[in-house]
């Protein structure tokens, strides 16, 4: 009898620890499932995001092409056309892969996913430069010039280009090189993101409103008329919305988030996150 109980207890015992077993596979297999799930979600916007970014740079390409001669170094108005394609490639399309990069590479070493984020916003950096010469060199070639800055596109350029230069030697200093200590980086770090995040959404507006004047400039009273030029351009002002307002949810869903690995702490603890 006191056998039978014992055996009944070792038994007891035996399957709650299988189940404790089980149960912590399960509960592990459950989290596993559920990141698949995120990273799943994340991967299928992932490419729709990357699908409309390409048909954006398309499309104003097409429109530069098609109905505006097209770019080069001749004239005027050649010369302005290189100032929509590269921004809409440097600062609209570079700009939201770049801070998507942590997300999208999220299994990746932390120090080379640093060191790729600041090297994609240094090209976008030369890409601004050549962009705003664009349309500085064509208002001064264009017979007679054009006054420069004088436009509430060019007063928002200049702050959006302004926020993106303070926000790169800012990064740069606190999380690169010199580096500042944990504490104050991850003090920062909320700021860094916001002001990036918003920094993108005015890039969005800008480009939006330099869009839009481009279009009454050329078109003029033809505008009215719903020509193709104007439903081309409003096409294109659309996909610059959507494409705005899918970066900022994935950038901004806490779900997608990239998070710290093992190896992220020990840069830490050597200085160097
Ligand atoms: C976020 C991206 C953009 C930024 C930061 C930006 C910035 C600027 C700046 C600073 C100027 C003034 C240049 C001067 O006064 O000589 C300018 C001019 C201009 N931009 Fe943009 N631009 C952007 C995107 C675009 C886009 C996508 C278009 C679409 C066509 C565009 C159209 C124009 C036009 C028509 C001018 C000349 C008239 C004016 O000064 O407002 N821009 N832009
Ligand atoms: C104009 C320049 C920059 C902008 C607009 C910008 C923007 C952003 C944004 C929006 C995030 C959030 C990413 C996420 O939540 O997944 C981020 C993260 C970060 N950025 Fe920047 N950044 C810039 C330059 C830099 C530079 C030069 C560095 C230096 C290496 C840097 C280091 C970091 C780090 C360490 C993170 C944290 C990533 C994480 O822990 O998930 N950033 N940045």
């Amino acid at each position: 009898m006191v056998t039978s109980e014992l055996e009944n207890s070792k038994i007891e015992t035996v399957s709650t620890s299988n189940n404790m077993a089980l149960n912590n596979g399960l509960s592990q297999n459950n989290v596993q499932s559920q990141s698949d799930d995120k990273h799943f979600s994340y991967f299928s916007l992932y490419i729709v995001f990357q699908i409309i970014g390409l048909l954006l740079i398309f499309a104003v390409g097409f429109w530069i092409f098609v109905f505006r001669g097209g770019v080069g170094f001749s004239e005027s108005k050649i010369i302005f056309n290189w100032h929509p394609l590269l921004m809409t490639i440097g600062f609209v399309y570079l700009f939201a892969n770049s801070i998507l990069h942590y997300r999208t590479f999220r299994h990746k070493n932390k120090r080379d996913l640093k060191n790729q984020h600041a090297i994609i916003h240094g090209c976008i950096i030369i890409l601004i430069l050549l962009a705003g010469w664009a349309s500085f060199a064509s208002h001064l070639y264009n017979n007679p010039p054009i006054p420069n800055l004088y436009t509430l596109h060019s007063w928002l350029g200049v702050v959006t280009i302004l926020m993106f230069l303070s926000q790169f030697i800012g990064g740069f200093m606190s999380f690169l090189y010199p580096g500042i200590a944990v504490q104050y980086r991850e003090a920062i770090m909320p700021y860094h993101v916001f002001f990036g995040v918003f920094n993108f959404a005015l890039v969005i507006a800008t480009s939006l409103l330099g869009l839009c004047e481009k279009l009454i400039f050329s078109l003029k009273d033809e505008y009215r008329t719903f020509p193709n030029e104007g439903l081309f351009g409003n096409f294109i002002g659309l996909l610059f919305m959507v494409f705005g307002g899918l970066v900022v949810f994935m950038v901004t869903k806490p779900e997608y988030k990239r998070h710290s690995k093992p190896e992220d702490s020990m840069l830490l603890s050597q200085g160097s996150e």
